[in-house]
């Protein structure tokens, strides 16, 4: 398959996601029994994922997606960014981040830090991939999906210049 002008082939297929998902679910809802969890999918990226997971949390729980929002900070260190969509208080919460992936996991501190500072209960990470930076960096993923390499990929959500997130599947980019 060729999107713009880079070439990928099937890299996890639409089964495979789904038996993940199953078993991500499955900890989830035992590791949260007797709590009511509030699962915040950060979009865009993590839409198709929270979708299929939530589906398969059979405990209580609140959902609420967020948005990354990148603005010119006034201060010489350039780019701020802020958590938005949060329309309700988290205050005492046990929280859930959804990610689609965490590579370098600068967007998950980011979150978390945020997170932090608004007096939850309890700050967890379910991401379904998760790139090597991330280990490499111990980057805390509580519930982690797939461990890849430094590969590109795309579908599922994931996009390659706003392309590609429709698919079903994971695609790979072909270096060679
Ligand atoms: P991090 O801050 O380096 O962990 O970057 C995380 C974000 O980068 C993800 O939420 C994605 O939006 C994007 N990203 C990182 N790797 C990929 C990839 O292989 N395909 C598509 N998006 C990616």
């Amino acid at each position: 398959m060729k999107i713009k002008q880079l070439e990928f082939t099937e890299f996890i297929s639409a089964e495979q996601i789904q038996d993940k998902i199953h078993s991500l679910a499955s900890e989830i809802n035992h590791d949260y029994k007797g709590k009511t969890p509030v699962f915040l999918p950060v979009l865009n990226g993590s839409f198709m994922f929270a979708a299929d997971l939530l589906k398969d949390i059979s405990i209580p729980c609140r959902v609420s997606f967020v948005k990354i929002s990148s603005y010119e900070g006034m201060s010489s260190t350039g780019q701020l960014k802020t958590l938005i969509g949060l329309d309700e208080s988290l205050f005492n919460q046990d929280i859930i981040i959804v990610e689609d992936i965490v590579d370098t996991g600068l967007t998950l501190q980011k979150i978390i830090a945020e997170l932090n500072s608004l007096g939850t209960r309890s700050v967890e990470v379910v991401s379904l991939l998760r790139k090597k930076p991330a280990r490499e960096k111990g980057v805390k993923v509580k519930f982690a999906g797939f461990d890849i390499e430094n590969e590109f990929v795309l579908g599922y959500g994931l996009d390659y210049d706003g392309l590609g997130r429709n698919y079903r599947q994971l695609f790979q980019a072909v270096t060679d």
